[in-house]
């Protein structure tokens, strides 16, 4: 397989994951109208598909798009697709995954993701004498970092986060959402303080309608956070639009990109409810 992607419903532009070997196979070359990052957009979709060595899905299909990098569709999402990151996604969606182990994968996708989000943390030199000579190494700079669990289910990252990051500070902000209007409600506010000083880390296992993200990130921003970044494990393209129409500055990392919301506003293929399963709570 080189790589997939979503086909239309109709007959139109489609765009392809290139996915290890980052050649365009020789019979998809006269759908191909270019190549950015990784992405082949296609014109011209056939619905009849030939043999053009290309993969697709529909639609109306189970796909996530777990595999994806970044993607000229969601600008400032990334996900992160190492294969360790996809086996634990997979692990976790399994309605026959108990809840020990879900727990434990959510830890484990949060230090990976963490592992990614910190890339840009920024360093100070520091003389280190080792048992043989003294160098000038490097250490973070600057204040401890933030982490911000939205509760409940955020609560599930942050000894993830922390065994990367074990100075960091813990705030927690309370929300739920109705269930009727699926608007988020705010119950609780407690963060560190000089948030401005600090790279503040919004922890939420799922981003679905992006309510809760967005309400999260506004209070953030009014406490003074203003270098925040958002890490979730699964997302919907719903709520990554809503996310970034709101908050444009701040990128999310998330382990999967989903296809879609149900009409209770539940993550498809998703993994149900992450407060529930984590907690133990139905
Ligand atoms: C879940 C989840 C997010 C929110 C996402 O929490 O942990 O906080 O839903 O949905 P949204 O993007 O549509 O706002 P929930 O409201 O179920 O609360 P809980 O963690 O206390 O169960
Ligand atoms: N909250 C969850 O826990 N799961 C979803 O699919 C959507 C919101």
């Amino acid at each position: 397989m080189v790589g997939f992607g979503v086909a239309g419903e109709d007959e139109g532009e489609a765009r392809v994951v290139l996915r290890h070997h980052r050649r365009v196979p020789a019979a998809a070359a006269p759908l191909v109208q270019e190549v950015r990052e990784g992405i082949l957009i296609l014109a011209l979709m056939p619905r009849q598909s030939e043999d053009h060595g290309l993969i697709f899905f529909h639609a109306a299909e189970d796909t996530s798009f777990s595999t994806m990098a970044t993607t000229p569709a969601f600008p400032g999402l990334t996900v992160v697709d190492h294969p360790l990151v996809q086996h634990k996604v997979a692990l976790l969606r399994d309605v026959s995954t108990p809840k020990k182990l879900f727990k434990e994968l959510v830890d484990e996708l949060a230090t990976l993701l963490a592992y990614e989000a910190t890339k840009g943390l920024a360093l100070a030199p520091v003389t280190v004498t080792t048992p043989l000579e003294t160098m000038t190494g490097h250490r973070l700079a600057g204040r401890e970092p933030a982490l911000i669990p939205i509760l409940r289910a955020g609560l599930g990252m942050v000894d993830g986060v922390l065994a990367l990051i074990p100075d960091a500070r813990v705030g927690h902000i309370g929300l739920y959402r109705d269930h009727d209007s699926l608007r988020p409600v705010e119950y609780y506010f407690k963060v560190p303080p000089d948030l401005a000083e600090r790279d503040v880390f919004l922890l939420d296992p799922m981003l679905a309608t992006g309510g809760s993200a967005v309400n999260a990130v506004h209070a953030l921003k009014r406490a003074g956070a203003v270098r925040l970044t958002f890490l979730c494990l699964v997302a919907a393209p719903e709520g990554v639009r809503a996310f970034h129409a709101a908050h444009p500055d701040v990128p999310i990392l998330a382990a999967a990109l989903d296809r879609e919301l149900n009409a209770h506003g539940y993550i498809l293929p998703g993994l149900g409810d992450a407060g529930d399963r984590l907690f133990g709570t139905r």
